[in-house]
C-alpha cells in the first residue's frame, strides 16, 4: 500500500514522478455498504448500504429523485463529508479512515470535479483556471503549460487561454471546468448535474466531451444527472433510491 500522505509529499517536489506513481496504482473505486444519516430535528437516513465498483475508464450515470442523496454520495467519495459506516477504497487506500489532511491530498492528486454552476474562478484567465489543480500538486511550469495547452485543445478552447471567464458562454465555461477537472490526470471524475445550466444542444456537446476526456485519461467517472439524455452518454445507468443503488444496465 502507498500511503496517500507519502504520495502527496513526494508529489510536491516532483510532479512528474508522482503523477506516474498515481497512475500506476492501477486499481479502482470500490464502495461497500456505505451508510449516511443526517441528525437534527428530523433525522434521516440518506444512504443505506450503497455498493459501487468502478474500474479505470468506467463511466456511470447516477439518477434519482431530488433529495434522494446523489450529491451526498459524491461528497462522501470526495471526502468532503464523512460516512457513518461502510468502505470507500480508492486503489489501495481506504478513504473512510483517512484524516482531513490526507483526504485533501487524495482530492488534489486523484480527483476532478465538475459542478452545475461551473465554479470557474472569475479573476483568473481560462488557462490559469485549468492550471489550478497542477499548481496544487506542485507541477513545474513547463509540464503545467504543456498540460494546460493539451486540455484546452481537447475541449476546443485552444485559442481562449488568455480570455477571462466573463468573456465566455456557459457551455465554454463548462468546457473550461472539464479541462480543469482532468488536467492533473485524476483517477476519478465526479460531475454533479454538470449541464443543469445549459441548453440541450450545448449540454449534449459538453457531456460528450466530459465522457470522452474521462475515458481518454482512463479516469472513472460518476455523472449525477436528472436528464435521461445526459444519462445515455454513460456506459451504465444507476438509480439511487432509499433502498440503495440499482443498476439499470447499459445506457
Ligand atoms: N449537511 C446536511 N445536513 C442535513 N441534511 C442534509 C445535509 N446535506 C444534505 N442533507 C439532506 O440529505 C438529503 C439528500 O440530499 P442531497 O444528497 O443533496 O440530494 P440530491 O443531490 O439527490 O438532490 C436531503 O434531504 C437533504 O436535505
Ligand atoms: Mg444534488
Amino acid at each position: 500500500m502507498t500511503p496517500i500522505k507519502t504520495l502527496d509529499s513526494r508529489l510536491r517536489g516532483n510532479d512528474k514522478r508522482c503523477l506516474i506513481t498515481s497512475a500506476k496504482l492501477g486499481g479502482m473505486l470500490s464502495i461497500r455498504n456505505l451508510c449516511k444519516s443526517y441528525a437534527g430535528p428530523r433525522p434521516r437516513t440518506v444512504l443505506n448500504g450503497i455498493d459501487l465498483t468502478l474500474a479505470p475508464g468506467d463511466y456511470v450515470a447516477v439518477m434519482g429523485e431530488s433529495g434522494v442523496g446523489k450529491s451526498t454520495l459524491l461528497n462522501l467519495v470526495a471526502g468532503l463529508d464523512r460516512a457513518d459506516s461502510g468502505s470507500i477504497m480508492l486503489d489501495d487506500n481506504e478513504l473512510t479512515t483517512l484524516d482531513d489532511d490526507a483526504l485533501t491530498a487524495v482530492r488534489r492528486v486523484a480527483m476532478g470535479f465538475v459542478f452545475q454552476a461551473f465554479h470557474v474562478l472569475p479573476y483568473l484567465t481560462v488557462a490559469q483556471n485549468v492550471a489550478l489543480p497542477l499548481s496544487l500538486i506542485g507541477a513545474d511550469a513547463a509540464s503545467t503549460a504543456r498540460r494546460v495547452d493539451g486540455m484546452l485543445a481537447a475541449v476546443g478552447l485552444a485559442d481562449r487561454g488568455a480570455s477571462m471567464p466573463r468573456e465566455l458562454s456557459g457551455g465554454e465555461l463548462q468546457r473550461v471546468a472539464i479541462a480543469r477537472a482532468l488536467a492533473h490526470g485524476p483517477r476519478i471524475v465526479l460531475a454533479d448535474e454538470p449541464t443543469g445550466n445549459l441548453d440541450p444542444d450545448t449540454a449534449a456537446h459538453v457531456l460528450a466531451l466530459l465522457r470522452d476526456q474521462a475515458k481518454a485519461k482512463r479516469a472513472a467517472g460518476i455523472l449525477v444527472t436528472h436528464s435521461q439524455a445526459a444519462a445515455k452518454t454513460a456506459d451504465r445507468v444507476l438509480l439511487l433510491t432509499p433502498e440503495g443503488l440499482r443498476d439499470l444496465g447499459p445506457a
